[in-house]
């Protein structure tokens, strides 16, 4: 597909990172005519984009709006892969559930996001809060030559890539609760939904459902006292494409990184994030509930946990509690 004349705008206008591109530089490296590039810059600042224009210095972005479409996304998106295909939604059930419907035909790094949904899911088939323009609601496609049982890492993978987006983009201090919570001061921030589509012995796809409130003001009674959002934390609101690109970016790089080296950096960067490990904690699992001392994860992602009487557990899944 040809990118159109107002992407090729965006993309000078981020090569330029802020400074000034005349009209006919526009016309010129787009190659359309000067009557196109002022009605492009028109419907850019219709869009929300804070153009400025000044004689003989031409135009510059001043700042983009706060939306997570194609357009705010790709600007300054530092990815070779991942993002490069977006599937954007203003409102929809689930981006999990649309990503698993394009999963087959869609090339490795497509991204589905939508600024809200209405049926978001979590884990264990928990509803998901997705209020309209206040969070990142997003499902990534990624399609690794790997054997199922590895899928769990990418829970950690994408964990990692998330609370380093979220410190390098606002300043805070996330932490990691295993195996998919990311939280800011003790309250969920972040969480990840790891599926899959596979055969027996091989993946065909993994959907990563990242869920992460960002400029929430206020939560539901039921989830005041578990979640927060960056803009409660940080005390101002923040530009959601920024983060999402952060996401991407850290996440292709964890991703190759996986893929060359194997596992043993980003189960280093996991534990400095974790929350839980050398902790007393409360492990509810289906077959039920075990208390003791969270020791480490596994090169696989399971998480190693002593209980009182001296006995190493395995967990694969669980709600975690941290004992008071
Ligand atoms: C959890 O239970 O902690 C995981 C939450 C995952 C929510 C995200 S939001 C985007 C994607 N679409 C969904 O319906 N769920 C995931």
């Amino acid at each position: 597909m040809q990118p159109s004349v107002k992407h090729k705008m965006l993309e000078v206008f981020t090569k330029a990172n802020g400074e000034f591109v005349s009209g006919q530089a526009l016309a010129d490296s787009i190659g359309c005519s000067r009557t196109a590039v002022w009605k492009h810059i028109e419907l850019l600042r219709e869009e929300g984009f804070e153009l400025e224009a000044v004689r003989k210095k031409g135009y510059r972005i001043k700042s983009k709006p706060d939306k997570v479409s194609e357009n705010e996304l790709l600007i300054g998106l530092e990815t070779k892969k991942l993002g490069k295909k977006i599937v954007f939604f203003d409102s929809v059930e689930s981006t999990q559930k649309e990503a698993h419907k394009l999963a087959e035909e869609a090339a490795e790094g497509t991204l589905v996001i939508a600024e809200e949904q209405t049926a978001g899911r979590g884990r264990m088939t928990r509803p998901w809060h997705s209020p309209k323009y206040t969070g990142i609601w997003m499902s990534l496609i990624l399609k690794p030559h790997l054997p199922p049982f590895k899928a769990p890492q990418f829970t950690l993978i994408t964990a990692v890539a998330v609370a380093e987006a979220i410190r390098d983009t606002t300043g805070l201090t996330p932490e990691i609760k295993w195996p998919n919570d990311i939280l800011l001061n003790g309250k969920k921030i972040t969480g990840i939904l790891t599926e899959l589509q596979a055969d027996a012995d091989q993946i065909r796809s993994i959907i990563i459902g990242i869920g992460m409130n960002v400029n929430q003001q206020e939560f539901p009674k039921e989830l005041e006292s578990i979640a927060t959002s960056i803009a409660i934390e940080k005390g101002e609101k923040v530009q959601r494409a920024k983060i999402v690109q952060a996401i991407l970016k850290n996440t292709e790089l964890y991703y190759q990184e996986y893929m060359e080296n194997g596992f043993g950096l980003i189960k280093e960067k996991w534990e400095s994030f974790a929350v839980s490990i050398g902790r007393h904690i409360i492990a509810r699992t289906v077959s039920g509930t075990i208390r003791g001392k969270a020791l480490g994860i596994t090169e696989e992602g399971v998480l190693k946990l002593e209980s009182m009487d001296g006995v190493v557990h395995d967990i694969y899944s669980a709600d975690i509690e941290l004992e008071k």
